[in-house]
């Protein structure tokens, strides 16, 4: 801990340099201070006499700077263990990203009760690469809506290979490729069913190359704060099964290349942001089994791409819009178990890749629409269309379209 006594930006550390002794401050500005020698300081921006602490300072934003005034903070850990990693001269001024994903990851790990996780072979060690440490190479992920699932592997967590990476299983596409060929960025960080807990730090959100998570099972749980806007490669993002809480930050909708979001059984609370229209690669996303709360934003008839939006078993309100008639590609559309109120949709008629639609469970009233007539899911579907169950619920007398359905 002495180790931050020599950093000058807080005026908690300040007064821990008092406290130094000077034998102990001369050891660490010896393994801390930039030498002339080893670096090519014109590249720099701060002076010769600054610290590398100044310059660490100096790349970290300013949510982590506050954290560090705390030295019992994840952070404060996680600084103290960046700066006695004797590397580190050698990759910090040519790699500041670099400096930011170790600083992320040691964060994370001081952060959700590391030295328990199920495995962490590797962590925090400063002689292996952090491509090297710990991270599960396997996801398999039932999902419920008949064939569909994924399954994934991966040999090296910062060099996706480009034939499967996230493999969606549907006949004629391969899901998410990945031509990148980069070694050192970490891009695939499955941390599931590890026994993390605690919360995520927003320090994750470091991780700008990231394109695939997996936390799913934690137990780590806490809010999705506004810096996982910055994740602009994620493609694929499995947070699922966990004690989060709060409600969805208007930031995710910069996630542009967000295809697959699996959020379900969560806690997470408010409404749907408008900005979830931005999503527009969006091909599945589970949110079910959390508190959601206010209406569906007309916004999401943006997203052309849909497959797949499960949203049952919230507390989701006011009419479903018409405009989940624009969702040409939605195939499965789980909407049972809210507080949706009003009339279907006639809109729902055009959607002709739709297999499975369950509305039992809200407070709907009317008929089923005329334009409904084709829809004829195939039999065994697990969320077929049970007509039985959604006509005792909602109360809708449907005297013409029965026969188009898939009796039981
Ligand atoms: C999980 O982690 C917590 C602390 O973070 C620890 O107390 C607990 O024993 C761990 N559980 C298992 C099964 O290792
Ligand atoms: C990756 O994909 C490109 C283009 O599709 C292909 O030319 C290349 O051979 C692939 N590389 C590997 C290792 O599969």
């Amino acid at each position: 801990m002495f180790l931050l006594g020599i950093g000058v930006f807080a005026v908690g550390i300040i007064v821990l340099v008092v406290i130094v002794s000077q034998s102990q401050k001369a050891d660490a500005e010896a393994t801390l201070t930039v030498s002339p020698s080893q670096v090519n300081l014109a590249a720099l921006t701060f002076s010769p006499t600054s610290s590398l602490q100044g310059y660490i300072y100096g790349i970290l934003p300013d949510y982590t700077i506050g954290a560090l005034d705390e030295l019992e903070s994840p952070q404060s850990k996680a600084f103290t263990w960046l700066l006695e990693d004797l590397s580190l001269t050698s990759y910090y001024v040519e790699q500041e990203w670099r400096v930011l994903q170790r600083f992320a990851f040691a964060t994370l790990y001081y952060s959700t009760g590391g030295p328990y996780w199920t495995k962490n072979d590797n962590w925090l060690s400063h002689v292996h690469h952090e491509c090297t440490w710990y991270g599960s190479n396997s996801v398999a992920i039932p999902l419920r809506s008949g064939s569909q699932y994924f399954a994934v592997e991966h040999p090296n967590p910062c060099q996706l290979s480009n034939t499967t990476a996230i493999h969606h299983d549907k006949q004629g596409s391969d899901g998410i490729q990945d031509a990148d060929v980069e070694y050192d960025a970490y891009k695939q960080l499955w941390l599931h069913r590890n026994n993390l807990t605690g919360h995520f730090p927003k320090e994750m959100f470091l991780l700008t190359s990231l394109k695939t998570m997996s936390f799913f099972g934690g137990p780590i749980g806490g809010t999705l704060p506004p810096p996982i806007g910055n994740l602009q490669d994620l493609q694929a993002a499995i947070i699922s099964m966990l004690p989060l809480t709060g409600s969805l930050p208007s930031e995710i909708g910069m996630l542009s290349n967000l295809a697959i979001a699996i959020m379900d059984r969560n806690r997470l609370t408010g409404s749907f942001p408008a900005e979830i229209g931005m999503l527009t690669n969006l091909e599945i996303l589970l949110i079910d089994g959390n508190q959601l709360s206010g209406t569906l934003p007309h916004q999401i008839s943006r997203l052309s791409k849909l497959e797949t939006l499960y949203l049952g078993s919230n507390s989701l309100s006011g009419t479903i819009p018409t405009e989940i008639g624009q969702l040409t590609s939605l195939g499965a559309f789980p909407v049972n178990n809210n507080a949706l109120t009003g009339t279907i949709p006639s809109e729902i008629g055009n959607l002709n890749a739709l297999t499975s639609l369950l509305l039992e469970g809200n407070k709907l009233t009317g008929t089923i629409p005329k334009e409904m007539t084709n829809f004829d899911p195939p039999q065994g579907a697990v969320y077929g269309f049970k007509l039985p169950n959604w006509i005792a619920t909602n109360r809708i007398w449907a005297p013409l379209v029965l026969d188009a359905n898939s009796p039981e």
